[in-house]
Formats: structure tokens, C-alpha cells, sequence
């Protein structure tokens, strides 16, 4: 399977944070051939070992999306809706949304004075319900959902989803599993994380477990590249980006150093990320136990958290060859960085 077959495949799925047992079920399908240990946890992460001597690596993606969650629904079967993650009632007007039943709605608003009224109580979901007693034959208060739109290729190289946040990072880890055989330098952990968009909550508890010598997060990043977009040096087409820092982890001085000499022998163009707003699950990796070495791949994405994440092949392509190169070089720790 091609990397653009993956990613079509994995965006259109359902997954909401807390829901991601459609993802996971494709992942299983697609890396099971080449994984020496295949596993899950209690909250719904999915670990992917490939054995290796020496330290241990973990690498996540994470496999839920930014949705909604029924909070009400009235008399004439209308549906109110809060948040699971972070998404703009804004954005999401217009939009359809999808449940896991297959059921489809549409989001709109109340009458309005002004737009800037508009927020998460002056909108509804439209299921096509004639009353309370139709609309509870198919949906519940606590049912989640996700936005509903197909995967396009914009122009060549040029993809269009929702959820690329992060089944783009999800569909790099599926290629870098299947590229890699023979032994490692280390052994690998790759670990499809649930929950992030609510707090980097799976990775806590995977990183826990696993408890990695060092850690990787793949993941999405913010663009400066689109008009008056607010000023940050990170573009689509130039390269994966190295996280230097988010809101969530200062990544470790020598994740970054091995990183970028591992990119720099390979020829690999990246970018350096500073992210002043959102995080990952490096958040919540570096964290664990007395503190784990972390670092990040960020692939430059326009649109984040809208139903038409945009991302380009040139920085997947070259994510897969970072983080293979990654994990066939023998990680050299931290000595000389923090000395005891
Ligand atoms: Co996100
Ligand atoms: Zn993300």
C-alpha cells in the first residue's frame, strides 16, 4: 500500500477521542506482517514492537481526532453539542458530522444579532429527526462524533482530509513498520496513542509501561505560510519539521542534536519548530518515570482542527526516510549533557 492509500484510508475512518478502535482495527491490518509484538492497553493504545538490542525507543501518533459529544436533545429532535478537543463552533457550521453508526448531521446556528455571538449554545445539530422519541431511536446524550469529509489529492502531492491531526503522523509510523526489518540498534516501540486531543492522556499511561531510554512523538504542526497567518517559520513543502519546543515539552538537547545529525548525514531537508500555542505527546512522554529524553517530527499542516487539514507528500516522505534513519542509528544518550 502506498503512503497516500494509508493516509486516505486512516483519515476517512472514525475516531474520536476515546473511539479509536476503528483506527486501531486498520493499523492491526496493515503492520501486523512485519511486527515482532503486537499489544494493547487498558485505555485503547496499540503497541508495535520491533525487537533490538539496547535502549528502548518509544515513537507515537496519536489515532484520535477533535469531535463533538451530545449534550441535549430537544423536544423537535434537535441535538446539542459540546467539544471533545479543541474545535471552534465556527468552523463547524455548515459541516456534517458523522456518528459511528454511519448517521450524518448537520451543524447550524440560532438567529443571530451579531456573528461574534456565535458559540457552542447558540449552535445544533440537524440528524433529521421529526421529534425527541425518533431522534433517541438513533442517538444518545453522551454520543460522540466526528467531522465527515474524503480524503482528496488537491494537485499532486498535495493532500486534503479531516483528521490529518494525526493520521498523518499515524500513516508515517505504518511505513517507517513496514520498511524496517532485521534487527535494530534498539528496540522500537510504536505506540498509536488515544486520547491526545484531550491531554496527551494515552501517551501518559503507554510511556508508563513501555518505559522508553528515549522518546518520539509524530504529530502535526502549525504553518506561518498562508496569508498575514500569525508569524511562525515552519512552511508546507520544506521538509519535516524538528520540534525545538511546545506548549507541552522543551524537547531534550540531545534528541534534537541526534536528530539533526541524523538529517543533516541523510540530506534530509527539515525545518526547526517553535510552537507557542498546543502540544503533543512528547508532552507527556518526557515526563514519565524520572524523566525520558524526548523529542519530536512535526509535519507542517494548514488548517488545523478544520474538516480540511491540509498536508504535502515532500514532508511525509521525507518524515518516513527521518525516522527510519532514526531507528537504524544507535541512539548515543545524553552523556556530556547532563552529567551526574
Ligand atoms: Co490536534
Ligand atoms: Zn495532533
Amino acid at each position: 500500500m502506498t503512503l497516500k492509500d494509508t493516509l486516505k484510508k486512516l483519515t476517512e475512518a472514525y475516531g474520536p477521542s476515546g473511539e479509536e478502535k476503528e483506527v486501531s482495527s486498520l493499523i492491526i491490518g496493515m503492520v501486523k506482517d512485519n511486527a515482532d509484538d503486537i499489544f494493547e492497553d487498558n485505555l485503547g493504545n496499540l503497541f508495535v514492537v520491533k525487537k533490538g538490542k539496547g535502549p528502548k525507543v518509544m515513537i507515537s501518533a496519536h489515532m484520535d481526532e477533535i469531535g463533538i459529544i451530545v449534550t441535549h436533545i430537544d423536544e423537535n429532535g434537535f441535538l446539542r453539542i459540546a467539544p471533545v478537543g479543541g474545535i471552534s463552533p465556527r468552523l463547524l457550521v455548515g459541516q456534517r458530522l458523522r456518528f459511528n453508526s454511519g448517521l450524518i448531521g448537520t451543524v447550524y446556528h440560532e438567529k443571530l444579532k451579531e456573528l461574534k455571538e456565535l458559540d457552542w449554545s447558540k449552535i445544533y445539530l440537524d440528524i433529521g429527526a421529526e421529534n425527541l422519541e425518533s431522534a433517541t431511536k438513533s442517538v444518545k446524550i453522551g454520543d460522540l462524533a466526528c467531522l465527515d469529509q474524503p480524503f482528496k489529492e488537491q494537485r499532486e502531492g498535495r493532500y486534503m482530509a479531516k483528521s490529518m491531526d494525526d493520521r498523518a503522523g499515524c500513516a508515517v509510523l505504518v511505513e517507517v513498520i513496514n520498511r524496517l526489518n532485521g534487527e535494530l540498534p534498539q528496540e522500537a516501540c510504536f505506540v498509536f496513542s488515544v486520547q491526545e486531543e484531550l491531554g496527551l492522556r494515552g501517551a501518559k499511561t503507554a510511556a508508563y509501561r513501555y518505559e522508553p531510554d528515549f522518546g518520539l512523538a509524530v504529530d502535526v504542526t502549525l504553518v506561518g505560510d498562508t496569508p498575514k497567518a500569525p508569524t511562525m517559520a515552519v512552511s508546507l513543502g520544506k521538509g519535516p519539521a524538528i520540534k525545538v519546543k511546545d506548549s507541552s515539552v522543551l524537547c531534550h538537547p540531545a534528541v534534537r542534536r541526534f536528530m539533526i545529525d541524523i538529517a543533516d548525514e541523510n540530506c534530509i531537508p527539515y525545518q526547526l519548530e517553535v510552537l507557542t500555542r498546543g502540544g503533543t505527546d512528547a508532552g507527556a512522554i518526557h515526563l514519565t518515570r524520572e524523566g525520558v529524553p524526548s523529542g519530536a517530527i512535526s509535519i507542517p499542516c494548514r488548517y488545523v482542527h478544520t474538516a480540511s487539514e491540509v498536508v504535502d507528500k515532500i514532508d511525509l516522505d521525507y518524515a518516513v526516510t527521518l525516522l527510519e534513519k532514526l531507528l537504524l542509528s544507535t541512539w548515543p544518550g545524553t552523556e556530556g549533557l547532563y552529567s551526574r
